[in-house]
Parts: C-alpha cells; structure tokens; sequence
C-alpha cells in the first residue's frame, strides 16, 4: 500500500497536573521524533506556570532538533489567580462541565487551518469528553493512561467488582479478588480508596465512572506508561479487549546521557551542591508527589523520625503538603536541628536527585512516575500512599516486586517506626535484598528502551496500526 501524502498528526491534550503532564510531553516529543506533526495543547493558566518556573521556552529541545511540535493553549474557563488547588472540587466540577465545548470549538478550528494532515487525538485517560470530540470530527481516538496497568484493569472491569459486590467495596472488609482478567490476585484493601464505600459521591468516583464504564472502551488504542515485562499478564488481558500497547518508562530514553524531559509548574531548587558533599547511597530522598495531601501530625511524626535516624536526606515539603492553612507544618525549630543533616526544599529536579550516587532510599507516596523513575535510578524504596491509584501501587513495589517496604505495618504513623524502617532501607539485609532486586528490575525498565526492546517495539506497532486505520 502506498504510503499517504499527508502528515500523521496528532492533537495532544495535557491534563493540568504535574504528575499528567511529564509523560504525556515525553509521550509526544518521541512521535515527533517518529515523524509525526504535533500539536500540543495546555491550559493558559499551566502555561503560565510553566513559563514562571523557567527561563526555558516549552518545546526548545524539541525545536533544535527539529521536530515538528506546535504548541497552543486553551482557556480552562477560570482567571489565572483562581487557586485550583484551594477549590479543587470547583475547579474540576466547572472542567467537566465546560471544558468538552471549549475543546470541541479549538478542535474544531485546527482541523479547519490545515487540511493536508490526517489528524488523530491523543488525551489522557482522565479525560471525560474525547469520545466525543473524536466521533464528531471523524478523528482516531488514542487514550494514554499515565499510572500502572493493574490501576487500569481493576477500574476497567467496574462492571465484574459491581457483579461481587466490590463496588461501591464495603471500607475495612478485606477479600481477595481472582476475578479480573490479567489480575492473579488483589486484596480489597489495596483496591484504589476511590472504589470504597465512603468514596462514593466523590469527585474523583464521579469521573472514574464516567472514564470507565464510557469513554475509554470508545478509545482505538490505549497506550500505557509501563512495561511489558512489569505487567505481561495484565497488557495481555487488556489486549484482548482493546489494542493496548506497553511504552514506558515514556519519561527515559535507551540513551541514558540524555536527561529526561520535564516541564515543572514550581522553580526547582538547587540540590547537586549540597548532594556532591554526601557519601554514595547515604542520603534519603522524601517526597509526596505534586498533588496530594496528609496531616500535619504525619508530618510531623515523619519529621521527628528522621531526627532519630541521624542519617542525611532531602525532603520535598511542597507549600500544600498538609490541607490545612497551616503553613508551619514542621516542628518547631527542625530547620535549624537538622543543620547539614538535610535539605528541606519546595520542589527540586527530583530525576537528578534520583540519579546522584548521593542517594540511597526513597520515601514516597508511590505515584506512578515516582516509582518508575525510582526503578529507572535503582534506588529502593519505602512506601506512604496518600490517596488516589498509590495504595494500588504500593502493592505492586512492595507485595510483588519486593523493592520496597511499607513505611508503617499498622494504621498508626510513629517517629520510632518511621526511624526503624528507614534504617532498614538505608542498610543492613533488608536493604541489601532490595537492592538486589531492584537492580533487576531497572534492568526489564532499560531493556524495554533498547532498540529491540519490547516497549520499542510496542511503541513503532502502534505507530503502524494508527497509520493503518488513518490513511
Ligand atoms: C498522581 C498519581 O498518583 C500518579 O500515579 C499519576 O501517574 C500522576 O498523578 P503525583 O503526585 O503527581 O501523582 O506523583 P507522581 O506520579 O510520582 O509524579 C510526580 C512527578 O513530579 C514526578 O515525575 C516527579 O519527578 C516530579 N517531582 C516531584 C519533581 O520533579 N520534583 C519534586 O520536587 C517532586
């Protein structure tokens, strides 16, 4: 068949998230670099963050190389003061309800400007609209899901946990799941805290619902930020529903001298002089992600337990760590306790922390970039889901794959218990067993980028078939 003269190209939607919009930059930086035309689309207002945080134009690298990468903005429908973290609910109550008009119109008009392009979309999963949006302009619909496989799975067959009574899932009631195709086993208490009982009315409930039980089974292909060999049984089950391709880790490259490509909505602080100072695997790194939120008191508890422990470490505690006003969340005096024991920062490059052969152990909430970016760098891990898929997560890099430790065996956070486990990860048996372990694991994550790696290979598939249903 002779190949189309038209250019294959993709509008791609970000969602206004930090933990959202890295993999899904990443995600169209290597279709341009595969020949595809990009237009890429953020808020305003994360442009404007963006822009804050860096001197660096968005999209520059992509450029020098290059790349045939456009960039626009779309209005989210709120003033740039409006604080969407603040009025979180509000702000993605108002996005389900206007945005799809807001999206339909600029799809509209792209499509209108250039009529030698055989267009196709690309959203991330969370989205609710791209369903329609595609069917109304004829266009391939592509979902890229950004956390792992079994979160996609679990919240992909609502109907079989509706079936058993999973879901709503009763809170505090502990079964083991077999029913899940791909999913040997999953206990209750690990399923996503947006699936329980008391999650009900739910924000979050309300777009997963909305998510799985419409939009994602109208999605042509499902493109997945994770690995083949991480999660063969659950892309293969996945596949047999819905062509379902493995990519990740989308964030990396084989070249490992090439840095990993982030766009940080918050200045990143300087940490390589003060690591550069530091012994091999001696300091732990702490950080909770972008979004989600604890207590005070956890804070506190975890603040304390790291004055115990006497060891180095860096610890991101971002402006909204606790959901409270308050914004003296770290006991009084800690800054000047710690002296040059630690580093308290608002938000670094965390890849470069990852990666300085400063660093030893990783305390984190166990978002899925986290995690895989952990594996990518071989630093094990101790476990502290907040919210959302982390919980499911945890499962995977402490039940499954034995990389990491939970942080606390009881529902109760301690200093004492926080101080034992992060001597645990730092050295000893348990740690030298992670560490071994984990090294494996970085392995499947660098064989899956070689050329003739699975997630290489996953990746030009794709781009075979989207060319086959486009032209
Ligand atoms: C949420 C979900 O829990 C996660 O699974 C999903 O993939 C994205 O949304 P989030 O809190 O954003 O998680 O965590 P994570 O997925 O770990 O992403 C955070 C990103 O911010 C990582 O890429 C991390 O490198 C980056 N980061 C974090 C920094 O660059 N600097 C920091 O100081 C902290």
């Amino acid at each position: 068949m002779a190949e189309s003269s038209q250019k294959t190209h993709a509008i791609v939607f970000a969602l206004p998230l930090q933990g959202h919009i890295t993999p899904i930059v990443n995600l169209a930086m290597k279709l341009a670099s595969k020949g595809c035309t990009i237009t890429f689309v953020h808020t305003e207002f994360i442009h404007q963050m963006l822009s804050k945080s860096s001197e660096v134009d968005l999209f520059s690298e992509a450029h020098e190389l290059g790349l045939d990468i456009r960039y626009k903005t779309i209005f989210d429908g709120f003033p740039v003061e409006f604080d969407r973290i603040l009025h979180f609910i509000e702000y993605w109550e108002t996005m389900l309800k206007d945005f799809p008009a807001r999206v339909d119109e600029f799809v509209g008009k792209i499509i209108e400007s250039e009529s030698s392009s055989a267009y196709f979309l690309i959203t991330d999963t969370f989205y609710t609209w791209p369903a329609i949006i595609a069917r109304k302009y004829n266009l391939v619909n592509v979902s890229f899901w950004t956390e792992p496989a079994l979160v996609f799975s679990i919240a992909y067959h609502l109907d079989l946990l509706r079936e058993n009574g999973h879901f709503p899932c009763k809170d505090n009631v502990e079964e083991n799941i077999h029913y899940i195709p791909g999913v040997s086993s999953i206990n209750t208490r690990d399923l996503m805290p947006y699936l329980k009982e008391s999650s009900i009315t739910t924000l979050v409930q309300k777009i997963v619902l909305k998510i799985f039980d419409d939009q994602v089974k109208k999605a042509d292909f499902i493109l997945q930020n994770t690995v083949q060999e991480l999660e063969s049984e659950t892309i293969s089950a996945l596949n047999q529903e819905q062509p379902t391709y493995a990519i990740g880790p989308i964030n990396f490259s084989a070249d490992s001298t090439k840095p990993a490509i982030s766009q940080n909505l918050w200045p990143q602080a300087d940490t390589k002089t003060w690591l550069d100072s530091k012994p091999p695997s001696s300091v732990l790194y702490v950080s909770f992600g972008s979004l989600d939120q604890t207590s005070k008191q956890i804070i506190q508890e975890i603040a304390h337990g790291l004055l115990l422990t006497k060891l180095s470490f860096i610890w991101v505690v971002r402006k909204d760590i606790v959901s409270s006003n308050d914004t003296d969340v770290l006991p009084v005096g800690f800054e000047d306790k710690i002296r040059d024991q630690g580093l308290v920062v608002e938000w670094c490059n965390q890849t470069m922390v990852l990666s300085h052969p400063a660093i030893g152990g990783f305390l984190t909430h166990c978002g899925w970039n986290s995690i895989l970016e952990s594996i990518w760098c071989g630093v094990p891990m101790i476990c502290y889901p907040l919210a959302s898929d982390q919980p499911t997560n945890r499962k995977l890099v402490v039940d499954d794959w034995k990389i990491g430790i939970n942080l606390c065996d009881g529902e109760s956070v301690t200093r004492e218990e926080v101080a034992e486990k992060i001597h645990n990860l730092m050295s000893g048996t348990v740690s030298d067993g992670l560490r071994m372990e984990i090294k494996k694991f970085r392995t499947i994550l660098q064989n899956a980028l070689a050329i003739d790696g699975s997630s290489e290979k996953f990746f030009d598939q794709f781009i075979k078939d989207l060319k086959a249903k486009i032209h």
